[in-house]
């Protein structure tokens, strides 16, 4: 039995859906919050929230194999969320837990999440559950909310500076943790997923036929707190953006090519689906 935290999110739900090329419907549970969004799939759908321990344990009940797909929550509320469903797991004795972090996590990175996903990796490893870790650059996928209406203006502006990003499909990363699950020979190993090249925000804009301008971190903190989005949000982007012109999204590795035994989406063709 695989099952999947975050299942009915953008990852979870692709993910799902490639296991289910692979597997049958009966062998994979989505552990969600709100079970009536799994509406559109055809798998076991069981209810739990990362706030509630007993929640998951009843999700756990009888898996061999969690897709620990990486909280929305940030900080320390984010920490014990992601360390709730490990405790989960060795209470109700999973065998493999496959988890989503981020790329090259170090104590000293700018962007928040980086620690949250490096303290869930080490109490996987206190575990001593068998991991598989896919530390995941910046998906492709979230280039629109960076970019807002900048193509129509034709001028993109975004405190990103001179950092380079390797921007990877959220698809391929899905594609390729659905063969992680379905597949042996992963057991404790660790996978650096990245697109195949990194670009610069001036790169992206260039691509796109529009121009970019580097600007304070305050015009995205503004930006933010007019659009009456949280202050966790805004300042989790901001240290994102601190991570961006640090190159803390720069690596370029090749596990993702290994997993998917192909070439990942080029972010020239991604962008030009725009
Ligand atoms: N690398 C990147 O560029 C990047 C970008 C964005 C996010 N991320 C990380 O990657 C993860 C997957 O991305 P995504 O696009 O699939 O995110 P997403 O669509 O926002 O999905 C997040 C999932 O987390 C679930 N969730 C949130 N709080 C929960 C709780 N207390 N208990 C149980 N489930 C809860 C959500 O369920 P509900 O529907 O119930 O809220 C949803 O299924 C994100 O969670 C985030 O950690 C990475």
């Amino acid at each position: 039995m695989i099952a999947i935290t975050g299942a009915n999110g953008n990852l979870g739900k692709a993910t799902i859906r490639f296991l289910l090329k692979k597997t049958k419907p009966g062998n994979i549970i989505a552990v969600v919050r709100d079970p009536a969004t799994m509406h559109d799939l055809n798998v076991q759908v069981r209810k739990a929230d990362y706030e509630n321990l007993d929640s998951l344990n009843a999700a756990f009940k009888g898996v061999d194999k969690l897709l620990q797909i990486s909280a929305t929550s940030m900080g320390e509320g984010g920490i014990r969320q992601e360390t709730n469903v490990v405790r989960a797991a060795l209470q109700q004795e999973v065998k493999h837990i496959v988890y989503t972090g981020s790329i090259k996590p170090s104590a000293l990175a700018n962007f928040y999440a980086t620690h949250q996903a490096l303290a869930t990796e080490r109490a996987i490893l206190s575990s001593g559950i068998t991991y598989t870790f896919l530390r995941n650059s910046l998906y492709m996928e979230i280039i629109p909310l960076f970019m807002g209406n900048a193509i129509e203006r034709g001028h993109w502006e975004y405190p990103a500076g001179n950092g380079k990003v390797s921007f990877v499909s959220r698809l391929d990363i899905a594609e390729a943790l659905a063969n992680v699950l379905t597949e042996k020979g992963h057991e404790n190993k660790i996978y650096e997923i990245s697109g195949g090249k990194a670009y610069t925000f001036a790169d992206t804009a260039r691509l796109l036929n529009i121009s970019y301008s580097d600007v304070p971190n305050a015009y995205l903190e503004k930006g933010m707190a007019a659009a009456h989005l949280p202050e966790e949000l805004i300042s989790c982007m901001v240290s994102m953006v601190d991570g961006i012109r640090a190159n803390e999204f720069a690596y370029v590795e090749k596990d993702l090519e290994y997993l998917l035994r192909r070439r990942p989406l080029s972010f020239e063709n991604y962008l030009s689906n725009l």
